[in-house]
């Protein structure tokens, strides 16, 4: 039987909503990891400190006793409406972790986002000087441009300026999802990247050859099968700039299955069981602990975990749940049940 002790894991992308959708989701969040970088993309967005305070008063409130060792941090959501002043005392304060760049448009709950990056200078000042990293939806809405060209093209045309004009300014690409994503990560030294478990698992004939897949279907959308070979080779061979960023992404199963599927795949509860199938197919499981802890915690100034988890790949197949219920009657299809099938987390 195949076998693995890592550290604890920490989650530096996961959307957790609110009200009741928020206490059907945070245990699954909470009992699996340490660190979670809550995305603010609610309805209204977290754009202020005490917003940021509150929203982490109610995760907390919400999540289970016994989860080991939880702790939400928070991002504020890059628009006009932050404060620059209320900011710094945010991030004085230890309240404010990050500050997330949504294109308008380009994903769920993005309307208030911007519609260029460089028009946030002021704000990015701010960042730099407190070594607060922004974190960036790197897809291009110019809707002349393919939807799988979207990353490459956000790339070039909006992050790499940016980087250009203020080197020191720290980034994390989030969900990176493209060949070029990882190619960028390489050339920029002061960028960093999450990678999702469906990114990794996936690629887009899975979404689209055999029925399509609205469980599949989020933002980035999930690309070609060279592209996921690129992300899994950069994760697999131990790059300490790419780190785990599940974007799990819960949705009611009425509104994924409508006639306008909503992006976002809900992987909290198996996402690890899916990374570690991945690492396991590439013989890479000893990667395992950098890519899901220490790189993570090196780009975040964090110190390592004290408690550990252990992944066993049984022979036996077991049952499990595939969806979960809210008290407000809605269910959420759980992304990643075959993997998880053949793995046990202790
Ligand atoms: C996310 C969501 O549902 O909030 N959806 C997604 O497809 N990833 C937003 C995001 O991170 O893009
Ligand atoms: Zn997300």
């Amino acid at each position: 039987m195949t076998s693995i002790t890592i550290p604890f894991p920490d989650d530096w992308h996961v959307h957790l909503r609110d009200g009741a959708m928020l206490d059907a989701v945070v245990g699954y969040t909470a009992r699996r990891f340490r660190y979670a970088m809550v995305m603010p993309n609610v309805v209204p967005p977290i754009t202020s400190v005490a917003d940021a305070a509150a929203y982490r008063d109610r995760i907390l409130g919400s999540a289970p006793s016994d989860a080991v060792d939880f702790r939400p941090v928070m991002a504020l959501y890059c628009s006009d409406a932050i404060d620059l002043a209320d900011l710094r005392t945010g991030i004085a304060d230890g309240v404010v972790a990050a500050v997330k760049y949504y294109p308008a448009g380009a994903t769920t709950n993005s309307e208030a986002g911007g519609t260029s990056l460089l028009a946030f200078r002021e704000l990015f000042d701010v960042l730099a000087d407190t070594g607060t990293r922004l974190l960036v939806h790197a897809e291009s809405t110019d809707p002349s441009i393919d939807i799988f060209d979207r990353e490459a093209a956000f790339l070039d045309n909006q992050l790499a300026p940016l980087c250009e004009a203020m080197p020191e300014l720290l980034v994390t690409v989030e969900h990176v999802s493209t060949r070029a994503g990882v190619e960028f990560v390489a050339a920029h030294p002061h960028v960093a990247a999450t990678v999702t478990p469906h990114h990794l698992a996936r690629e887009r004939s899975d979404l689209l050859a055999d029925g399509m897949r609205p469980d599949l279907y989020c933002k980035p959308v999930i690309n070609s099968s060279e592209d996921q070979a690129a992300l899994v080779e950069a994760v697999t061979t131990g790059d300490p700039a790419f780190m785990m960023g599940t974007d799990s992404a819960p949705h009611p199963t009425t509104a994924k299955y409508g006639p306008k599927a909503k992006a976002g795949v809900f992987n909290a509860a198996y996402g690890l069981e899916v990374v570690a199938d991945v690492f396991d197919q590439h013989d890479a499981l000893s990667q395992l602990g950098a890519f899901v802890s220490g790189n993570g915690c090196a780009i975040y100034g964090v110190e390592a975990p004290e408690h550990t988890l252990e992944l066993s790949k049984e022979t036996m197949d077991k049952d499990l749940a595939a969806e979960l219920s809210t008290s407000a009657g809605d269910s959420v299809v759980l992304f990643g049940t075959e993997e998880a099938s053949r793995w046990t987390v202790r």
